[in-house]
């Protein structure tokens, strides 16, 4: 067994998002889904947004150098264009206590919850939605642009769109095509905007989006392959390709892969999700076309008994590895998630944390795969 090494400086660390940790939220269209019983109630979640230095202390003691958080759009503008100065001094001490820990915070902008003034008017559908965002962006950068270098404007901007207007499993519920076309092409200028706007705020800032991207694949049927790529175009590059010129970097969530003309059988997540994390390797390779720094914003394990995470961390370290190896320019990795959470419409039950929560007690308690990853970000390398 040899020893291989990540980049000089490479970021290590877990990523979070405000609704999902933070508690006490109940002013965006999810708290509002949950009063009509469409969705499972958040309430005071992992009560992050007062524990955040606890848990800020365990990542730093399980040698993490990063931390992905994100700033909760509810808080910070509860009523269109009234900006709650409180709660943008909130995010402030928390990104100072994370520099303070000699970490470096990722911050995305936003993640999926909206507030209920913009979910009034539509949220996305509304052609006037890419300027109340840029709005938003332009505001929290401009109040905390001197605390993170780092930035995000949208986490998983297509899963958005499919969850909320075409599966309709999230908020606002909608089964429509034309609107979720609707929606994309606005989250497109929403993000576009957002870029000039941040841009010249700040120009030496990184701004990036997070992508989530499935590696799709097939077996020997010329059908399959044809579907294949025509689905990593429109599920994978798509977004990318309509705000080309628009970003400095890209964050990339891993959880799937998908191959056509297949019926093996996987070992499952709690969420049933196959284990294959050698798809992460596929994805990173798939983003070189676009010469941007890559982060993986996001890759992790739903396992509330941690019987596979250690392993499944390790194997998408190892192939993340082989993708720089390969010529990928990726700077940083990320796990979901450093605690356990509201994992949206399933609500609490699955875990996908490197630290369990007691949702009774509020106790945390460090999972042992957790010591597994503590070995590789501490060490820049993995055994391999
Ligand atoms: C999202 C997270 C979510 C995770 C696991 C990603 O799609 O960014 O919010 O919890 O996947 O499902």
């Amino acid at each position: 067994m040899s020893k291989k090494f990540f980049p000089k400086k490479f970021h290590w660390g877990a990523a979070t998002a405000s609704y999902q940790i933070e508690g006490g939220i109940d002013n965006n269209d999810w708290s509002m889904a949950s009063k009509d019983g469409k969705v499972p109630a958040c309430d005071r979640a992992t009560d992050h947004y007062s524990r955040y230095k606890e848990d800020i202390d365990l990542a730093k003691s399980l040698g993490h150098n990063s931390i992905r958080i994100s700033i909760e759009w509810s808080r910070i503008e509860p009523e269109e264009g009234k900006f709650d100065e409180k709660e943008i001094e909130h995010y402030k001490d928390v990104l100072s206590y994370i520099i303070s820990k000699d970490m470096t915070p990722f911050v995305t902008i936003w993640h999926f919850t909206l507030p209920v003034w913009f979910r009034d008017i539509g949220g996305f559908l509304n052609k006037k939605s890419p300027g109340y965002f840029a709005r938003y962006c332009e505001y929290v950068v401009s109040e905390l642009g001197n605390l993170c270098r780092h930035w995000a404007t949208i986490n998983e901007p297509v899963v958005f769109a499919t969850n909320g207007y075409i599966r309709g499993f999230w908020p606002p519920f909608e089964k429509s095509f034309r609107s979720y076309n609707r929606v994309f092409n606005n989250l497109v200028k929403a993000h576009k905007l957002s870029y000039k706007r941040i841009k010249s705020l700040d120009i030496g800032c990184e701004l990036g989006i997070v992508k989530d991207n499935i590696y799709f694949h097939s077996n020997w049927n010329p059908f399959n392959k044809i579907l294949a790529g025509v689905m990593s175009w429109w599920w994978n590059r798509r977004f990318l390709n309509k705000i080309h010129g628009y970003f400095d970097s890209i964050g990339l969530n891993y959880y799937f892969h998908k191959k056509f003309g297949d019926n093996s059988i996987y070992e499952k997540t709690d969420m049933d999700w196959d284990i294959y994390p050698e798809g992460i390797y596929y994805v990173i390779r798939e983003l070189k076309q676009y010469d941007k720094p890559i982060f993986i914003a996001e890759a992790g394990i739903a396992d509330e008994k941690d019987k596979y995470r250690g392993d499944y961390i390790k194997d998408l370290i190892s192939n993340t590895h082989k993708a720089i190896e390969h010529g990928a320019n990726v700077r940083g990795f990320m796990y979901w998630s450093l605690l356990d959470n509201y994992e949206w419409a399933h609500g609490f039950e699955k875990r996908f944390g490197l630290i369990e929560v007691d949702y009774k007690t509020l106790k945390r308690k460090i999972r042992p795969s957790a010591y597994e990853y503590k070995k590789i970000c501490q060490s820049n390398s993995i055994e391999g």
